[in-house]
């Protein structure tokens, strides 16, 4: 661990950035040059597990910067003189007009936990409950979120999406272009993700933990409140009894691919005890479907759109394995957690630290200065 440790130090040094008095980490350097929203509180979690408490707090402040009055944060922050990833997004700001898997009051929770500091939290709480705030107005029905772009997802090319373009089996172009004619709006995209929803779930938790750190009862139990009839629906709406797991519901319908995703209710922790255990059973350990070599492909191997090699399409993503490690220490499933760990840490110690992973051979994907998969160090 600690040659791989010092060798990721180098990667933290090269990505840090300090541009308009703010403080934060580059996904990649090579590829990824702004702040992105659930990188940047993947680092936050990383930072805290380095002992770099003051820098977890920073990615935070940063990001908030960005946040827009009605009270949306974008994915993407424009700091910094790249001309990569510019788009049009229909806005005079210096940001994207999507958002990203809202996984930002489990960053701040985890830096209050580890640190105690109630100012902190009491200096980001307001922003904190405008984001959510927003979230449930703009992108819920009832409940439940739905995302308006596969950008929102953080999973760009998973082939739940594909289904929405009517095209099995997109090559990466087609998929940039599908994207390119969302944007414009002259294609429909409302998805309700497993792995957005999941996310959302646990940062309800958050909040209600946040708004009590600081003496807000009446906000807390108001969380409580929004996570009791979220999970209902969740369960309600997206809940496949036959199969017994979670798909993505597009137009009242379930789009039944088998990702990864199924296992984020364990980090939302909204499972029983008994359904917890056949999910590891029945899917997570089945060398079929998801116990590659390398786990956890994005895709299930008896998928038609199972490639191990590519993009969010059957490869494997550490900050992937991460929810589900944190998941199955919720349930104090101990012993497949460390299984998981170990793979995730020999997939790194071969290949470095990468976006993504051939969840068969293991080879690295992507640029190989990518600083979320350090959640490695958060594994424990
Ligand atoms: C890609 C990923 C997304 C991530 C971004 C920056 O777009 O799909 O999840 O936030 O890169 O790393």
């Amino acid at each position: 661990m600690k040659e791989f440790l010092k060798a990721f130090l180098e990667i933290l040094k090269k990505n840090q950035r300090e541009i308009e008095g703010y403080k934060f980490t580059v996904p990649s350097s090579k590829v990824y040059p702004f702040q992105w929203l659930w990188d940047s509180c993947f680092h936050s979690i990383i930072y805290l597990s380095l002992g770099e408490a003051e820098w977890a707090k920073e990615e935070i402040v940063s990001i908030l910067a960005g946040q827009w009055e009605n009270g949306m944060i974008p994915h993407m922050i424009y700091r910094g003189s790249s001309k990569k990833h510019h788009v049009k997004w229909n806005t005079t700001k210096n940001t994207s007009s999507i958002t990203q898997p809202p996984m930002i009051a489990y960053a701040v929770e985890r830096i209050y936990r580890k640190t105690d500091d109630k100012n902190f939290v009491e200096k980001v709480f307001k922003q904190l409950d405008k984001y959510y705030g927003w979230l449930r107005t703009a992108r819920g029905d009832k409940y439940l979120l739905y995302i308006k772009h596969p950008w929102e997802s953080g999973q760009d090319d998973l082939p739940v999406w594909d289904h929405i373009y009517g095209k099995k089996d997109p090559s990466r172009k087609t998929l940039k272009s599908y994207k390119i004619k969302i944007l414009r709006g002259s294609l429909h995209f409302k998805v309700k993700s497993v792995l957005f929803n999941s996310v959302y779930l646990r940062n309800l938790r958050s909040m209600s933990f946040l708004a009590s750190a600081i003496g807000l009862s009446e906000k807390a139990l108001a969380y409580d409140q929004i996570y009791k009839l979220t999970e209902e629906e969740f369960r309600k709406d997206l809940l496949d009894p036959e199969a017994g797991i979670f798909f993505a519901l597009n137009e009242n319908k379930h789009i039944k691919i088998k990702t990864a995703n199924i296992f984020l209710p364990l980090f939302a922790k909204m499972l029983k005890i008994e359904e917890a255990e056949q999910l590891i059973e029945k899917y997570l350990l089945n060398e079929n479907l998801f116990w590659t070599k390398y786990p956890v492909p994005t895709v299930s191997i008896d998928e038609y759109a199972f490639q191990p090699n590519r993009y969010w399409r059957g490869s494997t993503w550490i900050n992937i394995n991460w929810f589900i490690y944190k998941g199955l220490k919720e349930y104090h499933l101990n012993g497949i957690a460390e299984e998981l760990r170990q793979r995730s840490i020999s997939l790194v110690s071969k290949s470095g630290f990468h976006e993504y992973y051939n969840s068969i051979n293991g080879m690295g994907r992507g640029p190989d200065d990518f600083v979320w998969s350090g959640l490695i160090f958060d594994m424990n």
